[in-house]
């Protein structure tokens, strides 16, 4: 029987511990505070903050949100991240990734103060992480982590591929699974849209992490019989639905379910574990400030 990695069970699960942690803080005088910032006119990108928002209300984390018109100068949302820095009952700061063209990504990264960067996209601490001294675990890449785990496996010594090389998941999931640490040790792989024979690498995993952003890429084809699949990719494709679209993984579910020995689901996979490892950031990061 395959395993369906249920996202939501397992985020519930920790959010219950952030719980008792958020009503110590608070308790303290000390609620965690988390400001996330819009600057894009994309839909998805709107969902998303919202989602992070809404679980921030529900959990007792005071969010702050702050839109930026997409067409403004750069400068706007750079004076915007300096009053939050400077704002103590702001631990953490997110930055809806991407920002509008104009805008420098790296500028952006870089003037958020690493001690509230609850992505773990500042320089800095991309420095920690990659050499074996992480602040704050990059939010997805953390949650895929809980996840491989929930599947009951140990990283430690297994073959596992990831494809794609993001600086948001692929790169730093890497990171994670290679360190000397709980959760890492493995032999990582990371394959991207220049590598030959991908399905000769998947083949070989012991575990396969999606996260290309092609629907569907990865098919029952390219997996082996008992490998753990986690399925990080949310794209929208054109469907006769409602909305006039549907959301597919970067994982073919059907055929590599009857594959795999676990595998996640789209929607309510990786998707629920990334905005309650954002949560984790926060309190750790309140928990940090206020110490
Ligand atoms: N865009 C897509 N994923 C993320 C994320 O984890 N953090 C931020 N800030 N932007 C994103």
């Amino acid at each position: 029987m395959t395993q369906i990695i249920d996202g939501n069970e397992v985020g519930d699960r920790i959010q219950n511990e952030l719980s008792t942690s958020i009503a110590t803080l608070t308790d303290a005088g000390v609620t965690p505070g988390l400001a996330t910032v819009l600057m894009s006119d994309d839909g998805a990108s709107e969902t998303y903050v919202s989602m992070k928002q809404r679980a921030c209300e529900e959990i007792g984390v005071n969010g702050y949100h702050h839109e930026i018109d997409s067409d403004e100068p750069a400068r706007s949302l750079l004076t915007q991240i300096d009053e939050l820095n400077a704002d103590p009952s702001v631990h953490g700061i997110l930055v809806q990734m991407p920002v509008p063209d104009h805008v420098d990504k790296q500028t952006v990264l870089e003037r958020i103060d690493p001690l509230k960067d609850v992505d773990g996209f500042h320089p800095e601490n991309v420095g920690r992480l990659v050499t074996g001294n992480p602040r704050f675990k990059p939010c997805t890449p953390h949650g895929v982590q809980k996840l491989i785990a929930a599947a009951d496996v140990d990283p430690e010594g297994k073959d596992i591929v990831v494809v794609g090389r993001s600086d948001i998941v692929g790169k730093p999931l890497a990171n994670l699974l290679l360190q000397k640490m709980d959760g890492g040790n493995a032999t990582v792989t990371v394959c991207h849209s220049r590598t030959k024979n991908l399905a000769e690498k998947t083949r070989n995993a012991d575990v396969v992490v999606a996260a290309v952003g092609v629907p569907e890429l990865i098919d029952g084809e390219m997996i082996t019989e008992g490998t753990v699949v986690i399925d990080v990719g949310v794209n929208r494709v054109d469907a006769d639905t409602e909305k006039g679209y549907e959301l597919v993984g970067d994982v073919d579910f059907e055929t590599a379910k009857d594959k795999a020995s676990a595998i996640t689901p789209v929607p309510g996979g990786v998707g629920p574990m990334t905005i309650t490892m954002l949560l984790y950031n926060t309190v750790k990061a309140a928990s940090v400030q206020e110490d």
